[in-house]
């Protein structure tokens, strides 16, 4: 019989006692099928702390979890499956600290594209031991088409078309790229390892996602928005390791994680809640959210409430403005191929934060009125690396800044050699320089690399190295720190430290 377990095993969404695992199975012409689990503390088995049964359902595609319980905080632990006599993968993963934690470390990735490059930065977090997790700020999956409409940027020749060809829409069609993504050695060897905690960013529903739509939705040839968004969480919910943070609201991916008395993790939606996209002047009307309402209220309350030393924002789309008025001619080319301004190069690119001013502002002047310190944004979404300082006035030296924002770049999706077509850490350097200058809250930027940032926590500070990978185009897991910053405890200045 062929190998039920193709999908290798996963874990994710970690508490202090608890943490789910899944897999999924492939028999044919089953409706559904029990298995049976188990979790030790060695990976031999001998000491097995949890086992049951769980069944894969045809309704969720096969897919099977557990979340078991009565764990310990901070704990090392091995899990497996069997069925049919098969038994799948070991996976490897970890609870949620324990309160007294004062040293955590984790990766932090965005932006998998299947059809842009080999997934060589997750074939290189599985062979670090020192993790404790993996922070997933969004587009774990791109719905687009192989051939994408004009506006999106096409793959790289490197011989692997997305499945299915067409831009995902259907339950159908978002399970098939998810199924797509979990048969990837180097996807199947990240879950093995650690636990995920994932948010989404667009492209886990379609590009440039927002309450009402998206760039290429149309609803009078496509299933209502709301159907397809649903569908797409569906989809991810069967395929991921993930936990329902509202039983009740199946839309609801923003969540607090305690990690213990050294940080909060808020994990962000910017996308499904937001208003439209818009460009100026209505993009500066004072109602207009990138949170939504709820979530916004949420995010006030917890970082009003935050007892820890660090508050961690988990934002897949950058923070920071990367627009200003008067921009040098020379930089703009840079900045419109990374699409971190408008298309007309005269305004910001009103689909990050940049085009939510006035919540954006609303947010810094509560931490700045509120003496809330010590936050540390995490970003994705732009796929280039970037170190920011955050103020009320960006480019105002004199003010103390209310957060600094450590972007990470791309696993896999193009930037600025790649669009260019030259080669990587050549004629990009260049621009970088000259951003910097342009930006003066701009402490770091790299245009062309793709990798994943290790993320380290003490009471102390936190520091965080951007690894970035010699090549996606072909499988090659070897990485190297480009950078590392850090900021200090109750001094929220970018300090270079590599
Ligand atoms: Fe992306």
């Amino acid at each position: 019989m062929e190998n039920i377990f193709q999908h290798g095993v996963a874990s994710g969404d970690p508490l202090q006692d608890r943490v789910i695992l899944w897999t999924r199975l492939t028999v044919p012409n089953q409706d559904s099928m029990e298995l049976t689990w188990e979790i030790a503390t060695d990976s031999d088995f001998k000491h097995i702390v949890g086992s049951g049964k769980t069944t894969a359902r045809a309704e969720d595609d096969s897919s099977a979890r557990v979340d078991p319980s009565g764990l310990q905080a901070g704990t090392r632990y091995f899990y497996r499956f069997h069925a049919l006599g098969q038994t799948s993968p070991t996976g490897r993963t970890k609870t949620l600290p324990p309160n007294s934690v004062t040293h955590l470390r984790f990766a932090q990735v965005s932006c998998a594209k299947f059809n842009a490059g080999f997934f060589n930065a997750y074939a290189s977090i599985a062979k670090r031991d020192d993790l404790d997790f993996l922070l997933h700020l969004g587009d774990y999956i791109y719905e687009a088409a192989n051939v994408p409409p004009a506006g999106q940027t096409p793959g790289a020749d490197i011989g692997r078309p997305f499945e299915p060809l067409h831009e995902c829409k259907t339950l159908e069609d978002y399970r098939t790229r998810y199924n797509q993504y979990h048969r990837d050695p180097d996807v199947q060897a990240m879950h093995a390892s650690l636990p995920i905690i994932a948010t989404v960013d667009d492209h886990e529903f379609a590009d440039g996602a927002w309450r009402g739509g998206a760039d290429e939705h149309k609803e009078d040839r496509d299933d209502p928005w709301s159907a397809r968004v649903a569908s797409a969480l569906r989809a991810r919910w069967e395929w991921l390791p993930v936990r329902r943070p509202d039983p009740n609201d199946h839309l609801r991916v923003y969540r607090t994680i305690r990690l213990g008395q050294l940080a909060d993790l808020f994990l962000l939606n910017t996308r499904i809640h937001r208003d439209q996209p818009v460009p100026p002047p209505e993009m500066n009307d004072p109602n207009r959210t990138e949170l939504g309402l709820a979530q916004r209220e949420w995010l006030f309350d917890e970082l009003d409430s935050c007892k820890a030393r660090w508050r961690i924002l988990g934002n897949p789309s950058v923070l920071g403005t990367t627009w200003k008025k008067d921009l040098p001619d020379s930089v703009k080319p840079a900045l419109l191929k990374t699409k971190l301004i408008n298309a007309d190069g005269n305004g910001p690119d009103y689909d990050q934060w940049d085009g939510y001013p006035a919540e954006r502002d609303m947010l810094f002047r509560h931490l700045r009125d509120h003496h809330e310190r010590n936050v540390v944004v995490l970003s994705g979404d732009i796929h280039v690396c970037m170190a920011l300082e955050l103020r009320v006035d960006p480019f105002n030296l004199d003010e103390e800044p209310v957060a600094v924002e450590f972007i990470n770049t791309s696993l896999t999706s193009q930037n600025f050699d790649d669009k260019m077509k030259w080669s990587p850490r050549t004629r990009s350097i260049p621009f970088e320089q000259e951003l910097m200058q342009a930006f003066d809250h701009m402490k770091y930027v790299d245009l062309d690399s793709h990798g994943y940032n290790a993320v380290d926590v003490t009471p102390e500070r936190v520091e965080v190295e951007w690894w970035l990978l010699e090549t996606v185009l072909k499988r090659n897991d070897k990485a190297s720190i480009g950078a590392a910053f850090k900021v200090e405890n109750g001094k929220p200045r970018l300090i270079r430290v590599k």
